[in-house]
């Protein structure tokens, strides 16, 4: 703060930033290679949902803006983020505020599945309703499914079955439906890996982190992204038509970087294993 309070980042990058950048980049699996600074959880939802879209349009797929997300989630309480949330009381009092969306069951196979079904039948199953609702809605107006890897705030703790997100990739492969993962609150080493899609081995179009990445020191959100969707931007109008004051805040993103350093440096994502391991066992 002493050296740097605050630069915008419509003319200055900053230290602070280009390392926690570096750092998430590095560590993200799969494809993801860029990241776009915010104040937080809602945030992130909110640039994540017209990333898609403005996505869609640089590529001339201007039907695209129906969003299809799932009961019982949470994405943040601004209105695009509880557009897209199945949270009904949160939703109540502005439903006729709310943009268009739609919403497939979780995968909660606990309460949700038949008597005898597998854990695989079932994730394959509830995957399916994604499909069904991309064909319902018309396979050319959906710009992305959006749900929380593994499911927090509305629906308690509930991770997905083996094989669920990978049939859910493989639909919007199929149909050109982009797949924001939601890891605001189960992101950033909760669950072991910086990275809670790490352990489901499938790509994210686009994932958001808040919570987890600036440890509650200084408020801060990212969205992470492919080169695949920065590139149609770049080479299309050439800008993210988005932005707030403080994104990128130098503060907050060295915040992050020291928080950052400190799971890295003292390996507590190997403590998080451990812990749920033992916690696991006197639950059960
Ligand atoms: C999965 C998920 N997404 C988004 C948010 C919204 O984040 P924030 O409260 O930082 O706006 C939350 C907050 O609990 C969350 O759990």
């Amino acid at each position: 703060m002493d050296s740097l309070a605050f630069a915008h980042t419509g003319f200055f990058t900053t230290e602070s930033a280009e390392k926690l950048a570096d750092l998430l980049q590095r560590a993200a699996p799969g494809k993801i290679s860029m990241v776009y600074f915010v104040s937080g959880g809602s945030e992130a939802i909110e640039a994540a949902l017209k990333m898609a879209r403005q996505y869609h349009l640089e590529r001339d797929e201007k039907e695209r803006t129906h969003f299809i997300a799932r009961h019982q989630s949470y994405h943040g309480n601004t209105i695009g983020a509880l557009s897209v949330g199945g949270n009904v009381w949160r939703r109540e009092p502005f439903k006729e505020m709310l943009m268009p969306s739609t919403h497939i069951a979780p995968c909660y196979f606990y309460r949700n599945s038949y008597a005898g079904e597998s854990e695989n039948d079932y994730g394959q199953r509830i995957a399916n309703e994604l499909e069904t609702e991309i064909v319902r809605l018309g396979p050319k107006k959906v710009a992305a499914f959006i749900a929380e890897t593994v499911g927090g705030a509305t629906a308690g703790v509930i991770p997905p079955v083996p094989g669920y997100f990978k049939r859910i990739r493989e639909i919007c492969n199929k149909y050109g439906v982009l797949l924001i993962l939601d890891e605001v609150m189960c992101g950033m080493g909760r669950t072991g890996s910086l990275f809670a899609y790490e352990q489901e081995q499938i790509d994210a179009d686009i994932v958001c982190v808040a919570k987890g990445l600036g440890g509650g020191y200084q408020p801060i959100g990212a969205v992470l992204t492919t080169e695949k969707i920065y590139r149609a931007f770049q080479e299309g109008s050439g800008l993210f038509q988005h932005g707030h004051t403080y994104m990128g805040h130098p503060t907050a993103c060295a915040a992050a970087l020291a928080v950052q350093k400190k799971v890295q440096n003292n390996n507590l994502l190997d403590l998080v294993c451990k812990r749920g391991e033992e916690l696991n066992k006197r639950l059960r």
